[in-house]
């Protein structure tokens, strides 16, 4: 296992990147999905189980970035901005749905089928009403930081600066 340096991100950096960029892509696929034909809203159970799991990685994510943040490649204020905006959405919106789900008297939060949460006893409107506002529209956001990163990254590659080669290869 590679550790972070100054020149590229080590192998759990990387493990946590990419596994999470394919869970936000999955994520993107089930809200789009339903956005296009609500008879796709039978993809909410696993949008719940994913997100939940996306929450729990989120969080070890940045513990770990911030254990390792000396040994890391370092970037532009810009970049370094960018990245923060990225974890604080990663954060704030499955944390949203939690809080969202937790105030909600309709259903149990099953990950995968293994009971997480059971309904609140009576539905807590300031929390449904907190997931109802912020949930998709931050989610939304997050998805347009993350095309900017991904221009960016592709960018800079073009441009000889590899960035690319620092999370690959
Ligand atoms: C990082 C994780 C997540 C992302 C990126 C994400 C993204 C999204 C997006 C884009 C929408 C569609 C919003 C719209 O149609 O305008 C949505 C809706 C929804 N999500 Fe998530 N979600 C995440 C986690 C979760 C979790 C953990 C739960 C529940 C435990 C959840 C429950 C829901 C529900 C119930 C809706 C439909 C109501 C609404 O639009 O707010 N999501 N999500
Ligand atoms: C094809 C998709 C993607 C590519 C090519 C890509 C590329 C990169 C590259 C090259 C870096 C290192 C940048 C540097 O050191 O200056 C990076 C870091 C980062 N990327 Fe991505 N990325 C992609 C998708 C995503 C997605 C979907 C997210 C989150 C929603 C994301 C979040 C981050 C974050 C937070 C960092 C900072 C390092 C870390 O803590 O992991 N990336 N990405």
């Amino acid at each position: 296992m590679q550790p972070d340096t100054s020149a590229r991100y080590g192998t759990l950096s990387r493990c946590f990147h990419w596994i999470m960029a394919l869970g936000f892509l999955f994520m993107l696929g089930t809200a789009a999905a339903w956005n296009y034909d609500e008879a796709y809203f039978s993809l909410m159970k696993y949008h719940k189980s994913v997100g939940f799991i996306l929450l729990i990685l989120a969080a070890l994510r940045l513990l770990w970035a911030v254990a390792n943040h000396s040994r890391r490649p370092s970037g532009t204020l810009m970049a370094k901005l960018g990245h923060a905006a990225l974890y604080l959405l990663m954060l704030a919106v499955p944390a949203a749905a939690m809080i969202r789900q937790a105030g909600s008297d309709k259903h149990d939060l099953q990950v995968f089928g293994i009971h997480i949460m059971s309904k609140a006893p009576e539905k807590i409107e300031w929390m449904v009403e907190l997931g109802n506002q912020w949930h998709g529209k931050l989610a939304w956001l997050l998805f347009i930081l993350a095309a900017g990163h991904i221009v960016m990254a592709v960018i800079h590659q073009i441009k000889g600066e590899k960035i690319i080669n620092r999370m690959a290869r």
